[in-house]
């Protein structure tokens, strides 16, 4: 499949949003081998009657670390497919192990970079909503530029998502709130709110770290005007 409409803000060659540094365990390894392929997409394009078995709502997770905030949801939307994305196996490996405890069949897993994902698997106008809870904050100024929001990234979601498509945002980061707020205005087809963490999503993992700390989190909801 061909990337879609094109993006007037290219990525930076090399400059990725995460840091690829971890080893995995024996346990991952076995998780991954037993526990992926029930849950992966198949290849190419991703064809929702052909990956899910049905046509409802898509949501696709950015950064699922290890899959509390996905398995919430669709345990709460039995409704929707959501894709969690992570580059990070021994992340997505725990979260394999938890959603087959949990026993949600509506979550599938794509782990890789979510980048070339959505721009070469994803279709234009496809997905109802995209998820970014506690993106990596990259706090100094030089590492901004790999901060998950920017205007190609924005670009990037405003083409896969459906007009009226949601995409929610939180994090404990004073510094990448701003930042988010200001890309967002920048990018200029977001009507955005800041609220409340929905409903259905567990305040573990990052959130339930930086509340510890005392930061206060932030909640956008950002929704794409056509
Ligand atoms: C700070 S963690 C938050 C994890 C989870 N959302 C939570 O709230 O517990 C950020 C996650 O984003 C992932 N990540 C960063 N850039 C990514 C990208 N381009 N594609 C997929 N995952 C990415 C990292 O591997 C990491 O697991």
């Amino acid at each position: 499949m061909r990337a879609g409409p094109l993006l007037d803000h290219a990525p930076r060659e090399g400059v990725r949003t995460f840091t690829p540094r971890w080893r995995n365990s024996a346990l991952t390894d076995s998780r991954m081998a037993n526990l992926l392929p029930a849950r992966a997409l198949p290849e190419g394009p991703l064809v929702p009657s052909v990956a899910f078995g049905r046509e409802g709502p898509v949501v696709v997770e950015i950064g699922s670390g290890h899959g509390a905030a996905a398995i919430a949801f669709c345990l709460a939307r039995p409704d929707a497919d959501l894709v969690a994305v992570d580059v990070h196996v021994p992340g997505v490996a725990r979260m394999l192990a938890a959603a087959q405890e949990a026993g949600v069949d509506n979550l599938w897993v794509h782990p890789g970079d979510a980048l070339p994902f959505l721009t070469e698997r994803v279709a234009p106008d496809s997905l109802d909503a995209v998820h970014l809870f506690f993106p990596d904050p990259w706090p100094k100024q030089r590492h901004a530029k790999r901060r998950f929001l920017q205007q190609h990234t924005l670009e990037l979601l405003a083409s896969r998502l459906v007009p009226g498509g949601v995409l929610l945002v939180a994090t404990d980061s004073q510094a990448y709130a701003a930042h988010a707020r200001s890309q967002l205005a920048r990018h200029g087809r977001w009507s955005v709110v800041q609220g409340e963490r929905p409903d259905w999503r567990p305040d573990d993992g990052f959130e339930a770290k930086g509340v510890r700390a005392g930061r206060a989190v932030t909640e956008l909801a950002c929704t794409l005007r056509p």
